[in-house]
């Protein structure tokens, strides 16, 4: 058995049996218009950061898929499915509570993950999962980078805001202030240095947009 899960730009994604469990197969594709040298090692690369980090963010306390093996010639992953909903889909159906529940548990993982130095690069509702037990799993860490960069932790926090922003105008802002409180609690001391970070940033696009008017 395998069907098609998810289709994205850079991977499809296979439900599977695996050793009589259910998995999720990860395959990076070939990209055509790269030159097939570069794009073999920019496979190989997520792949290879993808597999680290989920692990590494397990480690660090952030539920993520378990990883049970990886390919870096095929550019695959075989990792746990993750019975779940994209928090994308359930986001406007939830209630204001409970929405404000997963937002500051989300806030708390971002956290873990910046105080182990592990920036996301792809912090959208499309890379959360929501278990029906009201866990959020994070994945999709093929752009993640290991840093302590203040910028590069706003950034990271930056896009999220953004991403709910555009994607869920109505509730953008209760859930941004819920993610800020989760992730202040967490990180304690220094987490205002990257929220600072993230109003300049903003500021910093704001003043773009503007003058590009
Ligand atoms: N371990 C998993 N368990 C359940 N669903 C998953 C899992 N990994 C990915 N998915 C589903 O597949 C989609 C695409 O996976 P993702 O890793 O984000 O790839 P892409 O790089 O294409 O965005 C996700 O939005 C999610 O719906
Ligand atoms: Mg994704």
């Amino acid at each position: 058995m395998s069907v098609v899960l998810a289709k994205g730009a850079e991977a499809t994604l296979f439900l599977e049996q695996w050793y009589g469990m259910r998995v999720v197969r990860k395959h990076r594709i070939q990209k055509r218009y790269r030159v097939e040298s570069l794009d073999k090692r920019l496979r190989r690369e997520r792949t290879i950061r993808e597999a680290r980090t989920i692990t590494a963010a397990k480690r660090a306390g952030v539920p993520t898929p378990i990883i049970f093996s990886v390919n870096v010639e095929a550019a695959t992953i075989i990792m746990e499915h993750i019975k779940a909903h994209r928090l994308k889909e359930r986001i406007s159906v939830l209630s204001s509570n409970k929405r404000q529940r997963i937002f500051n548990q989300i806030g708390k993982s971002v956290a873990l993950l910046h105080q182990t130095h592990i920036c996301h690069g792809d912090l959208t509702t499309s890379n959360l999962l929501l278990h029906a037990s009201g866990k959020i799993y994070f994945i999709d860490f093929g752009l993640a980078t290991t840093t302590q960069s203040v910028e590069d932790l706003g950034t990271d926090i930056h896009l999220l805001r953004r991403a709910l922003y555009s994607t869920h105008h109505i509730f953008w802002e209760g859930c941004f202030n819920a993610f800020k409180t989760g992730y202040q609690n967490k990180y304690g001391i220094g987490a205002s240095r990257i929220l600072r970070k993230v109003e300049a940033i903003e500021s910093r696009g704001r003043y773009i947009t503007e003058r590009i008017r």
